[in-house]
């Protein structure tokens, strides 16, 4: 795809006021997400991938902090104070800006699955008729019965298509209309000053409100040029105006994830049972097995295997780790690692390469060295473990004493004994060990051993069973 050329004088505008009442939700709908991403995200990023760098975003009163929250200062945030239509949100865009540009491109937030080369081409197709004021784009046989239908004039020939004459909004047909139509995206390419003299004139619907898709036939009846582009795919035209389509909009979603990747040399095992975020990145020969879950912006490397049943938030995995029924948030993870059944890593754990994890371990805010193995239930928290070291069965890092959480430091090639208590903070030094069930409250000096409850040293000559 090739974006559009960066000195082109364009601006996108993306609607974000309307009430989204069919959500029947407190969170404003700009705000729910499909595969890890706000909607109100997915326009801007189209806009972006199409070469476009400045952006207008009409939010309403209630919606503005949240969207602003999300999208920074990267677009300026025009609020409408009371949701009039689409034309009128366009009208509040425009006084948003210091000077009209030349090309205005208009998304509504409730359209995520709009790709970005359909919107490069309305624009290329808008900017090679001069005259045009107005290109909307279309998807041909697609069924939207909540959805604005273009109206054409007959046409003689099977090939071409007939004339523009207008579009027709769901609220305005007398039945639903459950047939394949050519509905409108709800994506726009303006003449910008065309725009700004003509969306003051829109008239009220029948609800009251000023509709944006009004302006075609009345650009029709004055003799200015105007065109719909059937190039969008069907499913490019779904709107989120519910949960349903919410729900609907993320299966397709989904499937294009699911695709991409394999296209990349992924295998899914089951793309029906595997779920990817929008912004992760998977490397070649990766295996995902099935109910896996890899989200935000997670990146896996190549030849992993993944899954069944494990679950990955904003992490990284280095290339030839082994993941399997396990949950990691927040983590680093290098390569050469396996981890599970039943395994957790939270915020902030850094598992360096080489390193087994097994049955129940949980590590929290803690470096594991490389090679050092854990294989069985502990839980490592607050803790900088190094290299080569071996974690008995039932090892516990007693990081929090009721106020404050403390620190456990093991040096490498340490021995811990099964079910070592670590009561911290306290330091398990180099080559040191502890025997099995010991209770260390005192650190435990480099190569020495610990046993007891509480820990005592063994003379140093002297060698204990653990
Ligand atoms: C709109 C189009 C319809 C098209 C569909 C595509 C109109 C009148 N109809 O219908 O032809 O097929 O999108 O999804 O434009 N908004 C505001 N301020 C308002 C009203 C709406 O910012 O006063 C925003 C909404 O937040 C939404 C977008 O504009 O993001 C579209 O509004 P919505 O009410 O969802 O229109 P649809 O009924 O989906
Ligand atoms: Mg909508």
């Amino acid at each position: 795809m090739n974006a559009i050329n960066s000195d082109i004088d364009a601006v996108g505008i993306v609607l974000a006021a309307g009430r989204g009442s069919r959500m029947r939700s407190r969170i404003p709908k700009p705000l729910h997400t499909l595969a890890g991403r706000e909607l109100i995200r997915f326009p801007i990023a189209a806009l972006k991938n199409c070469g476009l760098s400045r952006f207008v975003v009409v939010a309403s009163p209630e919606n503005k902090d949240a969207i602003a929250g999300i999208l920074g200062d990267e677009v300026v945030c025009a609020v409408q104070i009371s949701p009039e239509g689409t034309a009128d949100a366009v009208a509040c865009g425009l006084r948003a800006m210091t000077a009209i540009p030349s090309l205005v491109v208009v998304l509504a937030a409730d359209t995520p699955l709009v790709r970005p080369e359909s919107v490069v081409r309305l624009i290329q197709s808008h900017r090679s008729a001069p005259t045009r004021r107005m290109t909307v784009l279309s998807a041909a046989g697609a069924i939207g019965p909540d959805l604005g239908h273009i109206k054409r004039a007959a046409c003689q020939s099977a090939d071409a298509l007939g004339g523009l004459l207008g579009i027709e909004e769901a609220a305005d047909r007398a039945e639903p209309a459950y047939y394949p139509a050519e509905i409108n995206t709800g994506v726009y390419c303006f003449d910008g000053l065309w725009l700004n003299k003509s969306v003051e004139a829109v008239p009220k619907s029948a609800t009251g409100e000023r509709y944006l898709t009004t302006l075609v036939a009345m650009a029709v009846d004055a003799g200015d040029k105007v065109e719909a582009e059937p190039i969008a795919l069907a499913d490019e035209a779904m709107g989120v105006n519910d949960r349903e389509q919410l729900a609907a909009a993320g299966a397709v979603l989904r499937d294009r994830i699911n695709r991409f990747w394999m296209s990349e040399g992924v295998t899914l095992v089951d793309p029906a049972a595997t779920y990817i975020d929008v912004d992760v990145v998977i490397g070649q020969d990766t295996v995902l097995q099935p109910n896996t879950m890899l989200m935000d912006d997670t990146v896996i490397g190549e030849a992993c295997e993944i899954g069944p049943n494990a679950s990955i938030r904003s992490s990284r995995v280095g290339d030839r780790c082994r993941i399997i029924a396990s949950t990691l948030e927040e983590s680093r993870v290098e390569d050469d690692v396996e981890i599970g059944p039943y395994s957790h890593l939270r915020p902030a754990a850094l598992i360096e390469a080489g390193v087994h994890l097994g049955n129940y371990v949980e590590v929290k805010n803690t470096r594991v060295g490389s090679g050092t193995a854990a294989g069985h239930f502990c839980y490592l928290g607050d803790a900088d473990i190094g290299d080569g070291v071996n974690i008995g069965a039932g090892t516990i890092t007693c990081n929090y004493d009721g106020v404050d959480k403390h620190q456990t430091v093991i040096g490498k090639d340490a021995f811990i004994g099964s079910d070592t208590m670590l009561v911290a903070p306290v330091t398990v030094g180099q080559a040191a060990a502890t025997g099995a069930g010991a209770v260390v409250t005192r650190d435990v000096p480099e190569g020495r051993r610990a046993v007891g409850v509480p820990a005592r040293l063994l003379p140093q000559q002297q060698s204990g069973s653990d």
